[in-house]
């Protein structure tokens, strides 16, 4: 098993396992393979959760394509969202009549995600499509539209495989619910 690790401790149960990710990045990949089968994309990574999944999936993608980063800010240490978004990094490349797939970790309240699938548009690209590992929708405060998602997870705060508490976890190789022990000092 994988509780071998002293990080798993942290956590009040895995709930989704290495191999189950891997086949969904899998699938996803065979899907955007078809739908965008004779075109180029510019895959976008938002940092820094996103890296991991972003990294499994461009090389299941058998496409011509390139590849930029964003960062923008999010909870700090907190598990709360603020609903402030800023720009830390922008992208290095111009989107203009680009075929751009925007890559998340994961969609909360989404509004981080309406902020770049806006901004993306208004720098004209010919098209942005979002793709996320996971998706929260009960936590959902507009109407986002999110193209692709590996799984719909309910509202709980979840961290591994680039999914971070405090900066952490991130590297676990599963997706685990945080034991709510450790965030429950800051409430
Ligand atoms: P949104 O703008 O509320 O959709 O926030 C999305 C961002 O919040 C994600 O990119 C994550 O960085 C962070 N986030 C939301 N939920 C979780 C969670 O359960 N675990 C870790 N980070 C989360
Ligand atoms: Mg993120």
């Amino acid at each position: 098993m994988v509780s071998d690790r002293a990080l798993y401790g942290d956590l009040e149960k895995v709930l989704i396992g290495r191999d189950e990710i891997r086949a969904a990045v899998k699938r996803l990949a065979a899907r955007l393979n078809e739908e965008y089968r004779g075109r180029e994309l510019m895959c976008i990574c938002i940092l820094k959760g996103a890296a991991f999944f972003f990294t499994d999936l461009i090389r299941e993608l058998d496409l011509p394509l390139t590849t930029d980063f964003m960062a923008l800010s999010s909870y700090g240490n907190s598990t709360k969202t603020s609903g402030e978004v800023r720009v830390q990094k922008d992208l290095d490349q111009p989107v203009l009549d680009k075929d751009v797939l925007v890559v998340e970790d994961i969609v909360d309240s989404g509004l981080t995600l309406a902020y770049i699938m806006d901004t993306l548009s208004k720098r004209g690209a010919r098209s942005v499509k979002l793709a996320t590992l996971l998706d929260k929708p009960d936590r959902r405060k507009n109407d986002l539209k999110v193209d692709y998602s590996c799984f719909v997870i309910p509202n709980e705060f979840v961290v591994g495989y680039g999914l971070d508490y405090a900066e952490k976890y991130r590297n676990l190789p599963d997706i685990g619910v945080l034991s709510p022990r450790i965030y429950a000092e800051e409430e």
